[in-house]
């Protein structure tokens, strides 16, 4: 059963107690609203380290005003229930002043950059200057020697592996792949929001990542998978574009890698989804 942990004083006494012993630390960041997917992040944080963290925090930094801080769902006791069969030691649910401590104003202190504005940032502004805010911020909380994210957010795990090498942190990052459900819907907390209706419209967004699988460059692949989500009842679709995953920017015409990243972001029933596949062409 992992103990739960408010307040910093409590976790750094743990992490001092776990360094002393020599034992290494991995950290789960997340929101919480646990499902499947945290689970697998959680199963290979206990692979890579021999303590693990989660840290469940719903972070008002990286919601716009009209984003619905507020509404997030928070359910720290299932949360709590879900993780208590895992090998998890700690989780951390501070609150916003521990996070915090001198208060919200101008507390930004990472910003993304340009790739920080486009796709996801461009809809979301600000979103990923707050995501890599609080991203630094536990991991000097918690300073763990691995960080686990999953593939579905990209862009975030791009974002955070720049920050990470660009300021030379002392933490390895591990990415796990996405997990989907039956119909090949990627996981996601916001998926309980769906009605019956839209998570049949949404699986909409598998069939794309699929056709564009077959494609034989990334132009098509692109092409394709924006004819399947443009041709399905009940989505809006914000992007669907391919990028190279080494420097997150749009593959123009006229280039063919050999990898790309697939990227989509629709609204369904009113719920914003995003994913992405990596293509491999040729050999
Ligand atoms: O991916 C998320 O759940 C959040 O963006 C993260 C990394 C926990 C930061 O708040």
């Amino acid at each position: 059963m992992p103990a739960i942990v408010h307040t910093l004083e409590e976790l750094q006494g743990i992490r001092e107690a776990w360094r002393k012993a020599g034992e290494s630390v991995a950290l789960v960041p997340t929101m919480g609203s646990l499902h499947e997917g945290h689970k697998a992040l959680v199963t290979r944080a206990t692979e890579e380290a021999d303590r693990c963290v989660v840290s469940i925090f719903v972070n008002p930094l990286q919601f716009s005003s009209d984003e619905g801080f507020d509404d997030y769902p928070r359910s720290l006791h299932s949360d709590e229930a879900f993780l208590a069969d895992t090998l998890v030691d700690v989780i951390f649910a501070p609150t916003v002043e521990v996070v915090y401590p001198d208060g919200l104003d101008a507390v930004v202190t990472h910003n993304a950059g340009p790739i920080g504005e486009t796709f996801e940032g461009a809809s979301r502004p600000g979103h990923f200057d707050g995501v890599l805010t609080v991203v630094a911020r536990l991991f000097e909380c918690v300073t763990p020697d691995v960080a686990v994210f999953g593939c579905k957010d990209a862009q975030q795990l791009f974002l955070v592996q720049q920050m990470v090498r660009d300021e030379q942190m002392p933490v390895r990052i591990v990415e796990v792949d996405t997990v989907r459900d039956s119909g090949g819907l990627a996981l996601s907390s916001r998926n309980a929001l769906l009605d019956e209706e839209s998570a049949r419209q949404a699986l909409a967004i598998p069939k794309a990542l699929e056709a564009a699988g077959e494609a034989d460059n990334p132009h098509h692949a692109r092409s394709r998978a924006r004819e399947v989500l443009e041709g399905a009842p009940g989505l809006d679709v914000d992007y669907v574009d391919v990028v190279d995953p080494s420097t997150f920017t749009r593959v123009d015409e006229g280039h063919t890698p050999q990898e790309v990243r697939l990227i989509v972001a629709v609204t369904v029933g009113g719920v914003r989804l995003i994913d992405n596949r990596l293509i491999h062409f040729g050999q």
